[in-house]
């Protein structure tokens, strides 16, 4: 398969409405979510029709902007205050959520228009820092790599481009002979749904593996490089992102295979000295208990997977140290940190 759904920018605005690709949808229909009003789209962010870091930041920037438009003249202040917290308490880990939402609302001390226009810079900085990351990363993958990667990361993850798949993307257009294993990523499965979904649409080659595969495959040799993103990356290197990449980043270390984490520079949050105050987002237990997919007829169905009368534990996240990072791959080149 080869198109451009894949191309549209995950996330828009324009005056108060912002667009959105339902990621909840894919990879069985794609659809355009759009909301008015600030709230709405808190519920978006929180429900996970947009996630991945930067698009998550991308998003709370223009509720931010939403917010703005709908503040009365009379409480103005009171009603940013209360919608900031709002905006904020919908994904604790995503560094780029908060940065985006304060600019925003400094911009609002201003003027609504000011708030406005930081809105979309915000979102076109993203795209923008995604597409240099990809040239920066493309230096890394060799004609012949097989690639790991974990969770989405690629361009529903920022509003384009993506971050560790922006590499992939660029080495596939140069004609690099490259292969993607896929981490399906349980319990949302970003890697089986959306990750398989981008890269089936640009004509990369790949294969999901199960999660638990990943260490096995390195045994083999089957892996070159392994490339993630980032959620929040502390002062000290060590890094945020979706539950899983612990284990592999180790994998990795042990089998001699360089892990890479690519991400904006709005993504590292040097207010945190290191991981160990990195707040992780605890998520329902029945993203773990229970799959969705679609039945015979196409409607979509949501089946319990597990025991019954057995609950879960689901943290959204886990942090990887430092010391298994071979580097971070920036807009502004390969950092070491
Ligand atoms: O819970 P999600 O789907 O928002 O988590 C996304 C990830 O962990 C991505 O790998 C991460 O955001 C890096 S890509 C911007």
């Amino acid at each position: 398969m080869k198109n451009n759904l894949h191309r549209i920018k995950s996330v828009r605005a324009e005056r108060n409405m912002v667009y959105m690709i339902d990621q909840v949808l894919l990879p069985w229909e794609f659809k355009i979510c759009k909301t008015e009003r600030y709230l709405e789209t808190c519920k978006a962010i929180k429900t996970m029709i947009v996630r991945g870091a930067g698009t998550i930041g991308a998003t709370a920037g223009f509720a931010m902007w939403q917010a703005v438009y709908e503040a009365p003249e009379k409480n103005y202040i009171d009603f940013l205050n209360k919608a900031k917290i709002e905006i904020e308490a919908t994904r604790p880990t995503a560094r780029d959520l908060f940065v985006a939402v304060n600019r925003v609302y400094e911009r609002a001390l201003i003027s609504r228009n000011e708030a406005e226009e930081e809105a979309h810079k915000i979102a076109d900085e993203n795209a923008e820092a995604g597409k240099k990351i990809g040239e920066f990363g493309n230096n890394l993958i060799k004609d012949g790599d097989r690639i790991l990667t974990h969770c989405n990361a690629g361009h529903l993850a920022l509003v384009d481009y993506g971050s560790a798949l922006a590499p992939v993307y660029k080495a596939h257009s140069e004609g690099k002979n490259i292969f993607v294993y896929v981490d399906e990523t349980r319990p949302r499965s970003q890697g089986a749904k959306l990750t398989a979904w981008e890269l089936n649409n640009a004509g990369v080659p790949h294969a999901i593996i199960p999660d638990n595969a990943a260490a096995w495959y390195m045994s083999l040799g089957k892996i070159d490089i392994f490339i993630t993103g980032a959620d929040r990356i502390a002062a000290n290197g060590d890094t945020a992102n979706k539950i899983g990449t612990l284990g592999k980043a180790i994998a990795a270390r042990h089998y001699k295979i360089p892990f890479y984490v690519a991400a904006p520079l709005s993504t590292f949050d040097f207010d945190i000295k290191t991981g160990k105050d990195i707040q992780i987002e605890e998520r329902s237990q029945d993203e773990v208990l229970y799959q969705t997919g679609p039945d015979k007829k196409g409607t979509i169905r949501k089946i319990r997977v597990a025991s019954h009368g057995s609950p879960s534990c689901n943290p959204a996240f886990d942090v990887t140290p430092k010391k298994f990072i071979k580097g971070f791959i920036t807009e502004e080149g390969i950092k070491k940190i």
